[in-house]
């Protein structure tokens, strides 16, 4: 029978999509957000999301600002409403803010959009993310952007993504001309094309202007040219490109293609559309009783990202939940799995941009960010009821080594209980040297930003100051195969051994290229890109 709740939980988790955006530097993100916004009425005018990040970047000194502000450094979820489904969107810090954060973000959306600047293709920092995604089979859509500027050609893109990531396309719209020329983009459903107008920066809601594709003015509405080399294109496209598969799309196997051109709101309507038919809604998780779907009634969730406020005089933390199951009420009290305590959540806080606003409840796809006394680490489980347990969030490769350096020795206890802390709080991971003789904790982070608070919480939370000698290392693989497959294999040049918090090997390597020769000299070794946290 179902009961009430599970009508409620039912209904909520239909209207819900969540995801998060992957994407290089300036391939468009704020833009692109802003314009999503638009669209939802969640504000007005386009440029909203722009200042605010405008303001941001103005301060040279983050912390300062941090301390200012008293409040977090980056925004976390976006909630906006479009046809009468709410929409999260999981802000994942890039350009200087990227960090382990952005990864675990992904562990908390149910898809991602990969955006992708046409005239760049793709970029380091989209393939990272990729990965990520790839390791939990994310749906995920792409958005090719600015196509009202000069880029690569379309085919030459679909087939960058098909080679490189292995991932089926479809283009669900292709454009007609670039740059200077941009007509606009063929709906493949509908058969219809939305003629390109240039907007003042597309700050409104842009309005297509339709045309069918049989319609007689075309010829000309589009150049020639450039109706003819659409016609080419689509014949390509239907003979050798496979039909759109949604089960494809929902296990990470094909990605659907959108190009638009985000800062004059074009295209952005059309992928929203199709984005909201063919994502993924809040699904199970798995745990330690099984997988659990999310009208499970009772509340559970878990913890991906916390935050510490920089602020001396308010030293709080934010522990942002994934909610996965049941609905969440303010002021519940709810069972921590890691530590058998109870926790009453007050003070739960949605977070719109950088406004902090108080929520009453919460169902599953949502986010909620909870102040956090020190109870909560990384990965953390919360529930009511039967106890169970999400699979943890995995350590990420970092790519930035440094040994941590206490120079005043009186300070010994303060900075081995902040480093152990701050570890365990997920700030930074923390490595030794395989030599016994070097007993200096090396910081291994997936950003700089990571580096800068610990030391900054480290002087102000323990008093202690550091120092940071950086390692000549940017990649780090795990090796699965342990310890005695590492001593048979002997000498590695170009890298260095090293252990992690829980003694297992890690081998750092100077780049990309000495990993690869290493791989390729010994495929015994089974090294990974990421590991589970025990
Ligand atoms: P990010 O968050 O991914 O880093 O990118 P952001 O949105 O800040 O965009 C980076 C730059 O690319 C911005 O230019 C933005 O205006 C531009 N851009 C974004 N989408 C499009 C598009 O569809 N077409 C074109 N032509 N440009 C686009 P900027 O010069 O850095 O900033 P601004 O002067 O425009 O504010």
């Amino acid at each position: 029978m179902t009961t009430e709740v599970e009508i409620e939980l039912e209904a909520a988790v239909e209207r819900r999509r969540n995801f998060a955006i992957i994407s290089h530097p300036d391939a468009g993100k704020t833009t692109l957000t802003e314009k999503l916004l638009l669209y939802g009425g969640a504000i007005h005018e386009a440029g909203a999301v722009k200042a605010r990040r405008a303001q941001r970047k103005a301060t040279s000194d983050w912390m300062e600002m941090e301390q200012q502000r008293g409040i977090s450094i980056t925004s976390t979820v976006l909630q906006f409403e479009y046809r009468n489904c709410q929409i999260n969107l999981l802000d994942t810090p890039g350009h200087q803010d990227f960090s382990e954060d952005t990864y675990r973000t992904l562990a908390a959306a149910d898809n991602a959009v990969m955006l992708i600047d046409a005239a760049k293709g793709l970029e380091a920092q989209t393939r990272k993310l990729f990965e990520v995604c790839r390791m939990r089979n994310l749906p995920i859509f792409t958005f090719i952007n600015k196509l009202d500027r000069p880029g690569r050609e379309p085919l030459e893109l679909l087939d960058e993504i098909e080679r490189e990531l292995g991932l089926q396309t479809y283009a669900v719209n292709w454009p007609i001309g670039m740059g200077d020329r941009f007509k606009g983009v063929f709906d493949r459903e509908k058969r219809q094309i939305h003629l390109f107008e240039r907007t003042a920066h597309g700050s409104r809601e842009a309005k297509d202007t339709i045309v069918e594709l049989g319609d007689p003015r075309l010829e000309k509405l589009l150049d020639r040219d450039l109706y003819y080399q659409l016609k080419e294109d689509l014949e390509v496209l239907e003979e050798v490109g496979p039909a759109l598969d949604v089960e494809k799309v929902h296990s990470g196997k094909m990605t659907p293609l959108f190009f638009g051109s985000a800062m004059t709101n074009f295209g952005v309507e059309l992928f929203l559309n199709s984005f909201l038919d063919c994502a993924l809604k809040p699904g199970s998780h798995n745990s330690t009783i099984g997988e659990i779907p999310p009208t499970y009634p009772d509340f559970s969730g878990f913890v991906f990202k916390l935050q510490a406020n920089m602020d001396p005089k308010h030293r709080d933390r934010v522990a942002f939940v994934r909610v996965c199951t049941g609905k969440f009420e303010k002021d519940m009290t709810v069972n921590h799995a890691r530590s058998g305590k109870t926790v009453r959540l007050s003070r739960p806080q949605k977070l719109f941009a950088q406004e902090r606003e108080s929520i009453e409840e919460a169902y599953p796809g949502d986010v909620i960010g909870l102040n956090n006394p020190g109870v909560f680490a990384i990965g953390d489980t919360i529930y009511i009821g039967q106890k169970l347990e999400y699979e943890g969030i995995p350590c990420f490769s970092p790519e930035l080594f440094a040994y941590l350096k206490n120079p005043n020795p009186s300070k010994f206890k303060q900075f081995r209980k902040g480093v152990s802390e701050l570890r365990e709080e997920g700030a930074v991971q923390i490595m030794y040297s395989a030599d016994e003789s070097k007993r200096d904790p090396i910081l291994a982070a997936v950003g700089q930003l990571q580096f800068e608070v610990v030391q900054f919480r480290l002087l102000n939370e323990y008093g202690v100051e550091t120092h940071l000698d950086l390692l000549p290392y940017t990649v780090a693989r795990w090796v699965a195969s342990g310890w005695e497959a590492l001593e048979k294999v002997g000498r590695l040049f170009n890298t260095v051994t090293v252990k992690d918090s829980w003694g297992r090997p890690v081998l750092l390597f100077k780049n990309e290229w000495n990993l690869q020769q290493v791989q390729a000299d010994h495929p015994e070794l089974q090294l990974n890109s990421s590991a589970p946290v025990v």
